[in-house]
């Protein structure tokens, strides 16, 4: 069993906020790993959760000079971190890639995702004109983002609604609904508003049994990759071993969205189980290179998760101190 600060240690999380001021130079020599392409992806990544967790103006200018890199995996992960920071000050910068049609679906989905996350009604009017986007990803995200939007503008209560315990910021709030088998209906209707599915997904990883968790795992038959995506970064959080057939399934299935192949992968580097380690190891060698690089990613995690390393994001620890 392992220690819970090791369960509640997903590199995800939030939970590992700064608590002592960095200094400027710290941040820019932070900025510098990030957007050092000769340096191992891994550490890259380490540094820009680093970057989340110290948050403010000077950590968000050193993200956003990561939106040059080649890789899409890494800056689809630059704007979800700037999503989590809830910091308004990265609008412009998430505005910019969501805009920017030469940047891949998969990093316009997350600057979608990232304003609503950040949830400021000037760009309810940006989100309005992008939910028409020809990019499936990008336009069911901008609808979503918007749909949380107006649930907060609305001021609805979430007292009665289940805790989220993993401290992510959810394209949606929990469903008022807690149980399964209500739950699982909305979930799987193809009729229903995307926006009252993700409610369900959420509840049900908010219940967290061994019903709740497999009948998410059926969301990986959903028609919208969109939606399949989240199931597999949601069962990412849930770490649990139940769920490595389905996510090893969707993985290993070549004509699968590779934004869901990504998640899937990551999700089995959280789990961190030996024989995820054994299926990611097989999948560095993938014909698409966003599945490759989840591959090295997860791996990371997965030696992460079987540390005693207290710390992910340690790229402050990997720093001449200034
Ligand atoms: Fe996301
Ligand atoms: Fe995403
Ligand atoms: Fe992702």
């Amino acid at each position: 069993m392992e220690p819970m600060f090791l369960r509640f240690s997903k590199t995800r999380l939030n939970l590992r906020k700064m608590t002592t001021k960095v200094n400027s130079e710290n941040i820019k020599a932070i900025g510098n790993i990030l957007v050092d392409e000769s340096r191992p992806l891994k550490e890259r990544f380490r540094a820009l959760f680093t970057l989340k967790n110290i948050g403010g103006v000077e950590a968000i200018a050193c993200i956003k000079d990561g939106f040059k890199d080649p890789s899409a995996l890494l800056k689809h992960e630059l704007a979800y971190c700037l999503g989590q920071m809830q910091d308004s000050n990265a609008n412009p910068v998430l505005i910019e890639v969501l805009k920017d049609i030469n940047q891949e679906p998969m990093v316009r989905h997350e600057a979608g995702e990232a304003l609503g996350a950040i949830g400021d009604e000037s760009v309810i009017p940006l989100l309005e004109e992008y939910s028409r986007d020809p990019v499936i990803e990008v336009a069911e995200t901008c609808q979503l983002a918007l749909e949380r939007i107006r649930w907060l503008k609305s001021g609805n209560s979430t007292e009665n609604l289940s805790q989220n315990p993993y401290a992510s910021v959810d394209p949606a709030p929990p469903h008022v609904n807690d149980n399964v088998e209500n739950l699982k209906k909305i979930l799987l209707d193809e009729n229903q508003s995307l926006f009252q599915r993700y409610r369900a997904m959420f509840s049900l990883r908010n219940l967290n049994t061994e019903q709740s968790v497999l009948t998410l795992a059926e969301g990986l038959k959903a028609k919208s990759a969109l939606f399949r995506h989240e199931i597999a970064f949601v069962l990412g959080q849930l770490q649990k071993e139940i769920t490595i057939p389905y996510l090893r399934a969707s993985l290993e299935d070549p004509t699968e969205n590779e934004m869901v192949r990504h998640e899937c992968a990551e999700a089995l580097g959280s789990i961190a189980h030996p024989d995820c380690q054994q299926i990611l190891n097989d999948y560095l060698i993938d014909d698409k290179r966003v599945v490759r690089e989840s591959c090295i990613i997860a791996l990371d995690m997965c030696e992460y998760e079987n540390s005693t390393e207290f710390q992910y994001a340690d790229a402050l620890s990997k720093i001449p101190v200034c």
